[in-house]
């Protein structure tokens, strides 16, 4: 059965503790795929422990988003967990987490990651979204108190900003990025692939397609960033509503002019309404 409770988790984790283990944490929202299975067994192997938390969290999503429709698969999740062999699933309701009260910039502490990280990508359109994120996460390191925590790098900024907060806030937990995990069409595994039709799914291909032929034509020598730009433009078809195609320093999310090892490319674009991001390293890991 899952762990709904705060101080269940603490307890655990305190005799853990006590016997010198080593605590994983590996943070989702549920819905898990073979992504979310990675981390799971990267996790596994890292540690003596391992504690999945389960929170679809309210306050990382905008009023127009999708909180209320996105999957929820509790039982297959903790079926999922438990065949890979995780110690606790921690699925917390809204009121365990925040209390019963109003979620709103006015009743709750957040964690505001700086505008540099923030303003740019996902940030950009998602206004809000990683204080959300920050602010859960920090409450899952303080509850669970893990030694590692797991990251996929498919939230590419998601994962900067999440490894700046633990820098700057010196929390003592060790962020391991796993890398992205595909269909083998290419498709990015996405808990928000469910809402695409067999169609969209061969539409959203397009995301992977440009990152692919963008880390080729820097292989061929090709370093200006908007030479690099400029390529993606022939694959999108009135199906893509491309959000945001951005070439940028892999550690910092600077801006470059030219690209080298250290370069990210990410992605985000619309299919049948359904955002969905991407990225790939142009230097490789
Ligand atoms: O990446 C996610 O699924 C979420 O943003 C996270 C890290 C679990 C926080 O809610």
């Amino acid at each position: 059965m899952p762990v709904n409770n705060i101080e269940d988790v603490r307890k655990n984790v305190k005799e853990w503790k006590k016997e010198g283990l080593t605590v994983g944490l590996v943070p989702t929202m549920g819905a898990l795929h073979a992504g979310h299975l990675s981390l799971i067994k990267k996790a596994k192997e890292t540690c003596d422990r391992v504690v999945v938390s389960v929170f679809v969290n309210p306050i990382q999503f905008g009023p127009a988003e999708d909180y209320d429709k996105y999957p929820r698969t509790l039982d297959a999740d903790e079926k999922l967990c438990n065949s890979e062999g995780v110690d606790i699933v921690f699925a917390p309701t809204p009121a365990e987490m925040y209390g019963g009260g109003r979620l709103s910039n006015d009743t709750l502490t957040y964690v505001c990651p700086p505008f540099f990280y923030v303003n740019k990508l996902c940030g950009k359109t998602r206004v809000g979204h990683f204080d959300g994120v920050c602010t859960v996460v920090l409450k899952l390191f303080n509850i669970v108190q893990p030694d590692y925590a797991f990251f996929g790098q498919k939230d590419a900024q998601q994962v900067v900003i999440v490894k700046k907060m633990v820098k700057d806030l010196n929390v003592p937990v060790q962020i391991i990025q796993c890398p992205i995990v595909r269909e083998e069409s290419g498709l990015a595994l996405s808990s928000r692939n469910k809402y695409l039709s067999e169609e969209g799914k061969k539409d959203a291909l397009v995301l992977s397609r440009i990152l692919n032929n963008i880390k080729s034509c820097y292989l061929k020598g090709i370093t200006d960033v908007s030479a690099l730009k400029e390529t993606a433009y022939s694959f999108l078809t009135d199906k893509h509503d491309l959000e945001y195609l951005e070439i940028l320093d892999k550690n910092t999310l600077e801006e470059k002019d030219k690209a080298d090892d250290d370069t990210i490319v990410l992605i985000a674009c619309r299919v049948e309404g359904v955002r969905l991001i991407d990225n790939v390293y142009l230097g490789g890991k």
